[in-house]
């Protein structure tokens, strides 16, 4: 519900309330986010810009927006540049609206809108003719709100943008705590908490894709603030190429700016010309970082992920992925070897990973030639996948469609297609190069490639992959004063590949990922709803980078499988059910050579799968509650999902969360982990008959068997009698 007067803006979701005020000189001001305020709450502008200091008030006062050369020093969302080279703007307000539903950002992917969203327009102006108008859309129930800004030249001569932001928003001063989530490879996503200092802490991407090292989303908090109790803001980027978010703490309070990196980024405007920025998703939480999680867990789960994967009680296909089977190392006989095997285990569909095509058999060559390998694959993948499906099996298969090698014959048609900047010597990076997706041909060219692959058998899953960052950033096709536009141009043309993919073949499983998990992001989920977590498939490993990307991901969007010990990536050896646990909380797959387990043991993997089969809608649609966290010195972990309505929950403890939530493993007393979203009045049962009552549970906690050996684990089912 948006409420209004002429200068104070109110929107209130079910739980969270959200507030700007029109302030001397038509400044617009932050007042409020936070609790749910009442239906018609004052205007909570303070004191100072009410009574207008005309002194100070422009530098110290919460900002809803601003820009540079105003006196405001704090770090600007947006820089313009007017063609007599001064960058400073006055952005006043100059009018606002509410809309029904949510207008579209063209060729960008958002939350998606419908009859219960409205959206308050918000246009500030600054007299050389910048126009912004601040969008913000509020989802109620969801206790969501998204927002962006578009950025107009009402002006009579070219403008250009060296920052257009997203979000901008100004905390009162007082402590905050920031989280980032940050990472290499094979270890994305690991929480960093950390005040928040004098001067600009900041996490961004320069790759052109966010990247292994931060993710783009973040949340501040009290310093006070736990899992369950206590004010945190959640702020997720709906992108996938370059960003940068700042967090500023200055002396008239903090500031956080979200949006596209400025590095290589300029956008000349002519006049009427328009930039819409991507949009950024908040969720306000007062009961701690687990409500802030869920927040955003069910607004992903019901309105970004397309609408036929909304469905959590839809089953999902089984996987098994090659990769860590066979790597480059296959041909048809060995492939359905594996297939025959997966078909034991009862797992349904098979997914063939890098290699498959036209002469490749490493990292060196090949990319960009979609063609079956014949001496592979000798009747192709029709031939593979008729024989996959006399199985009983259905077919899945690994592409990358931004890449290509330097010997291939894509390349060798179209040296332009990639990028390279005129007289570098072009960089390789995997030895492969990056195509120009920024060009419509170059999008076209791939398209049809794919086009024809995914025709020519029914292929049910796509993995699409990414596995270098951008560099040598230059566009054949733009001129020198253009070429700011080049990585985000890039980015769109991911999106309108994805696009045409999915909306092409809509039953097909489009499965991001980025070398692992270096893309994993809400714009990604808009078009895939399930995202490759990292090529770490150690469950150790696997429970920290799970852990960090719950924080604003569910766990029905995270790639995980069930791997072969030791780990390929690490080394290290855990127990089944420690790795049943990690993949179990994601989309649950294998990824190991099951042709070299006995018939007893694919026959023991039978039963995982059928307990995810059976429990797959509480699993994927469930509430998330992190119980137990896990750091880097003492693995462990514990959670559990909880149906909204407390008729049932899955729980899985693994490691040191075995030795007791509360402390060290004794041997005469049984640890117990204290589970929580139980009814507390219901008498619950698990899988061995035993009952307990929901206040047991969530007060004294479920006994734990105490620690045995290397990484243990437990999963429990409970449902409530
Ligand atoms: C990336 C992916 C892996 C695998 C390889 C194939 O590293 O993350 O899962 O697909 O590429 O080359």
């Amino acid at each position: 519900m948006i409420v209004h007067s002429e200068t104070c803006y109110t929107l209130h979701t079910a739980h969270t309330s959200y507030q700007m005020s029109v302030g001397p000189d038509g400044m617009l001001l932050h007042t409020y986010y936070g609790a749910r305020l009442p239906d018609r709450a004052p205007d909570l502008t303070d004191g100072r810009a009410a009574h207008g200091d005309p002194g100070c008030w422009t530098d110290l006062l919460p900002k809803e927006w601003s820009a540079p050369g105003t006196a405001d020093n704090r770090t600007p969302p947006c820089v313009p540049e007017y063609a007599d080279g001064t960058e400073a703007a006055e952005l006043v307000f100059a009018g606002a609206a509410v809309l029904p539903g949510k207008p579209a950002l063209p060729g960008l992917p958002a939350f998606r809108g419908g009859a219960d969203v409205q959206t308050l327009s918000v246009t500030l102006r600054d007299v050389f003719g910048l126009e912004v108008e601040l969008r913000y859309s509020v989802y109620e129930k969801e206790d969501l709100i998204t927002r962006t800004a578009v950025y107009k030249n009402a002006g009579s001569q070219p403008l250009t943008l060296h920052k257009a932001a997203s979000l901008c928003m100004d905390y009162a001063p007082g402590s905050l705590d920031l989280i980032t989530l940050n990472g290499t490879w094979a270890a994305e996503r690991t929480p960093e908490r950390a005040p928040l200092r004098c001067g600009i802490q900041s996490v961004g991407s320069i790759r052109g894709v966010p990247g292994h090292a931060h993710n783009p989303a973040i949340a501040l908090c009290r310093p006070d603030t736990t899992e369950t109790n206590g004010d945190c803001w959640g702020f997720a980027f709906v992108y996938s190429g370059n960003f940068l978010i700042e967090a500023e703490r200055a002396d008239a309070g903090q500031r956080l700016v979200m949006g596209i990196h400025p590095y290589h980024f300029h956008w000349t405007l002519a006049p009427g010309e328009s930039f819409a920025a991507p949009e950024v998703a908040m969720v306000y939480a007062q009961h701690g970082l687990g409500e802030m999680s869920r927040r955003f867990h069910t607004a992903i789960r019901t309105r970004l992920l397309a609408p036929r994967w909304q469905d959590m009680n839809a089953p999902r296909p089984v996987l098994l992925n090659s990769w860590e089977a066979c790597y480059f190392d296959f041909d048809e006989a060995k492939l359905l070897e594996l297939a025959a095997a997966a078909r034991k285990a009862d797992i349904d569909l098979f997914v063939l990973d890098d290699g498959w095509f036209k002469g490749r058999n490493d990292t060196s060559s090949s990319l960009g030639d979609w063609v079956e390998d014949k001496a592979k694959l000798p009747d192709g993948l029709p031939g593979l996948c008729r024989r996959l499906n006399e199985m009983g099996l259905e077919l899945g298969l690994w592409v990358e469609p931004e890449a290509v090698s330097p010997n291939s014959d894509l390349y060798k048609a179209h040296p332009d297609w990639a990028f390279v900047v005129p007289g570098r010597r072009p960089l390789e990076i995997r030895q492969q190069y990056t195509l120009d997706f920024s060009r419509e041909e170059v999008v076209d060219g791939i398209w049809q490639q794919l086009e024809r692959v995914l025709r020519s058998c029914p292929i049910k899953y796509l993995k699409w992959d990414m596995n270098r960052s951008l560099a040598n950033v230059y566009s054949a096709a733009l001129p020198a004063a253009r070429q700011g536009e080049v990585y985000h141009r890039y980015v769109m043309g991911v999106y309108e590949l994805q696009r045409r993919v999915t909306e092409t073949f809509p039953g097909l499983l489009l499965e991001n990922c980025a070398g692992g998990g270096a893309r994993f992001d809400c714009g990604m989920l808009y078009y895939s709803p399930q995202i490759w977590c990292s090529d770490n498939t150690d469950a150790r490993a696997r429970l920290l980078i799970q852990y960090g990307t719950s924080l604003f991901y569910p766990g029905c969007v995270m790639g995980a499988h069930f791997s072969t010990v030791p780990n390929h990536c690490n080394g290290h050896i855990s127990t089944t059910e420690a790795r049943m646990a990690a993949a179990l909380s994601g989309t649950f797959g294998f990824e190991l050579d099951l042709t070299t387990y006995t018939p007893e043991e694919l026959e023991a993997l039978r039963p995982y799968v059928a307990w995810y089969r059976a429990h797959g809608g509480l699993l994927r649609g469930g509430d998330l509650y992190r119980l137990a966290g896990p750091d880097a010195s003492a693995l462990g972990a514990a959670w559990m999902i909880a149906a909204p309505d407390g008729s049932e929950a899955a729980v899985f403890a693994v490691g040191d969360a075995l030795s007791g939530s509360h402390g060290t493993a004794s041997m005469n007393s049984l640890p117990r982990l204290p589970l929580q979203g139980l009814d507390p009045a219901a008498v619950y049962e698990d899988e061995q008959g035993v009952q307990y009552t929901g206040a047991q549970l969530m007060a004294l906690g479920l006994p734990l068997p105490g620690p045995r050996g290397q990484t243990p684990a437990c999963i429990w089912y409970l449902h409530r009698v």
